[in-house]
């Protein structure tokens, strides 16, 4: 039978309304040092409670019937399977936190509605997959913590409800797992502290119905719009998280209706100041490095002078460094300004706001840039010195025939480079560009070519930056074979560019067949080495 989703949890709610409540009278049974052997002998058809704590258990016996069971206990065991489904229709309260597993059965809490207490933690779980039993489940409390989670499935929470807290503290997750919390119907307090998500960017908390959220023991940048839209957040936790230097007043949205507390205490926070829709916000900002500066009055922190002058947050480096073709983004963080925006070392505008973004660099791009914020009171400076990385790449000439010309360059890994030829400077640059057909490739053999002339080719980085160019006059007509210069190989020190180039250029030929004759030559004519591989 098939119900859609609503009807599900309508059904869910009525079965957990049904689940028995403790009777006074109901036996509680906690075996010590539990063993299989020990826990196979308990008759569990009246136990409300079942206890097997600090025990020797590698997997969980099967304790059916077990129909009054609400409470089990099998923590601080070796436990490594479960079964693939508990048949406990009474069961509120599961206990397996302190053991061995690695992953849980899809569905093994599909025969146990009642289950509203999940402790999994400290065990060896990698995922967080529907499996897990909340979808679609009101539980109060679950935690997942101290696990080894890298991913949680975007349908592990379907339409869940939490009443309490579901706890993914303490585990391995990279990114923030939005995605599976906008599909949870409601989460009282949730909380993804001490993971690895070093980021947080713009809408990875949109629409998330959740009371409390903690993403403390972690973050080292928050973006624009990080928080813009949670219409139940009331305490916001950002604690222990020694790389987070700076909160953009921005990071925090208009649609925080329920926003109250924010704990930032023990971060290693310079600058913060208010979001402009916070009003009724208490703060605590304790532990920090906040800089003297009248942003900062309304932290309630007190320092001796805080001047109301701009000041440039110390978060820019002295000297940066983009690739050559490549870009960089400098963010400059003034607290205080009216103004912000970079001038070159001649005083030219390089940004007319506080971020500096530098793209396609070419040889020309590096130098002095300077960060001036400035209000009514005054204006603050810090300079960054650009270098632009030539990564030196050459381009060499390995074989040269009337019409063909094979050359090879020492560009280390992929780049998006082009190569253009023309027979002079001015059709060099006018020319079209070709990209090479393989990305890793390292060797190109232009084809087509006049004989006796001279051609120049280049090679670029993404169609701007020119890498190296060079010059070569292609042999006589009537000359067959091919010169090679051997300087340039050793030079490459890749016998099998050599070998590619070689093959390209029999490849060539021999989808010609007037040109049969050629090849045979050719083969004569040259080292044997080079055409091991092609036969
Ligand atoms: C359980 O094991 C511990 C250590 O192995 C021992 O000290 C304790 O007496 C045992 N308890 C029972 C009830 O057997
Ligand atoms: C377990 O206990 C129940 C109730 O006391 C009884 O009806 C049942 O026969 C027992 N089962 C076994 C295998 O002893
Ligand atoms: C589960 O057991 C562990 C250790 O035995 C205990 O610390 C924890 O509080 C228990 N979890 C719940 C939800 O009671
Ligand atoms: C927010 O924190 C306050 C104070 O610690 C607490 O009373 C309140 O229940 C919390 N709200 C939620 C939704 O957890
Ligand atoms: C904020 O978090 C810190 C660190 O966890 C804690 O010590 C402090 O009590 C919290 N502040 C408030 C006001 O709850
Ligand atoms: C600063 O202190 C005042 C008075 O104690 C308090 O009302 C206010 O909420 C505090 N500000 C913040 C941001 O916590
Ligand atoms: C390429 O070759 C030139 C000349 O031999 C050398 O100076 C340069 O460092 C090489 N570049 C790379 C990326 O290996």
């Amino acid at each position: 039978m098939w119900l859609p989703a609503g009807a599900l949890l309508a059904l869910l709610a009525v079965v957990s309304d049904a689940c028995p409540g403790w009777t006074v009278d109901c036996p509680t049974l906690s075996v010590p040092n539990a063993t299989e052997a020990d826990i196979l002998a308990i008759n569990a058809t009246l136990l409300c409670r079942l206890t097997m704590r600090k025990g020797h258990l590698h997997a969980l016996p099967a304790l059916e019937p077990a129909g009054h069971l609400r409470e089990l206990d099998a923590s601080e065991n070796a436990l490594r399977v479960l079964p693939p489904v508990l048949h406990f229709p009474a069961l509120r309260t599961l206990n397996l936190s302190h053991n061995a597993l690695t992953t849980l059965p899809i569905n093994f809490l599909s025969a146990s509605p009642c289950v509203t207490v999940l402790d999994v933690s400290y065990n060896q779980l990698a995922v967080v997959s529907a499996g897990v039993g909340l979808a679609r489940r009101r539980t109060t409390h679950v935690s997942l913590a101290h696990n080894r989670i890298v991913r949680v499935d975007p349908g592990a929470l379907e339409n869940a409800v939490v009443s309490r807290t579901l706890d993914l503290s303490h585990n391995r997750l990279r990114r923030f797992p939005g995605d599976a919390l906008r599909r949870a119907r409601y989460l009282a307090s949730f909380s993804v502290a001490f993971n690895c998500v070093r980021r947080l960017q713009r809408g990875e908390t949109d629409d998330i119905s959740v009371g409390s959220l903690d993403i403390s023991g972690q973050l080292e940048r928050i973006d624009a719009d990080a928080f813009r839209n949670l219409p139940a957040l009331e305490n916001l936790t950002l604690t222990h998280s020694p790389g987070l230097r700076f909160i953009p007043a921005d990071a925090f949205g208009d649609a925080l209706p329920s926003l109250r507390f924010v704990n930032l205490s023990r971060n290693a926070l310079l600058g913060f100041e208010r979001p402009p829709f916070w009003t009724d916000v208490r703060v605590d900002a304790s532990g920090n490095a906040f800089v003297c500066h009248c942003a900062h009055h309304w932290l309630n922190i007190t320092c001796v002078e805080a001047s109301c002058a701009p000041l440039v947050l110390p978060l820019l480096p002295e000297t940066a460094a983009v690739a050559l073709g490549g870009s960089l983004e400098l963010r400059c963080v003034a607290l205080g300004a009216e103004r912000v925006r970079w001038l070159r070392a001649d005083d030219g505008l390089a940004s007319e706001t506080s971020r500096l973004r530098l793209t396609h660099a070419g040889r020309e791009a590096g130098g002095l840039f300077t960060c001036v914020a400035s209000n009514a009171m005054g204006l603050a400076r810090r300079s960054v010195r650009v270098s632009v990385k030539d990564p030196n790449v050459r381009l060499f000439v390995l074989s040269v025939s009337a019409t063909f010309v094979t050359l090879a360059w020492n560009m280390s890994g992929a780049a998006p480079y082009v190569l253009r030829w023309g027979v002079d400077a001015a059709a060099l640059d006018n020319a079209s560009p070709t990209f090479p057909p393989a990305p890793r490739a390292h060797s190109y053999a232009v084809h087509g070519l006049r004989p006796a002339t001279a051609y120049c080719f280049a090679l670029s980085l993404d169609a701007d930056v020119t890498l190296d160019r060079t010059c070569v006059t292609t042999a006589a007509d009537g000359l067959v074979g091919v010169e090679r210069s051997y300087a340039a190989i050793a030079t490459l020190g890749l016998a099998a560019v050599a070998a590619l180039a070689a093959c390209v250029a029999l490849c060539v030929i021999n989808a010609r067949p007037t040109r049969t004759v050629r090849r045979v030559e050719l083969i004569e004519s040259v080292d044997a080495a080079f055409f091991i591989e092609l036969d």
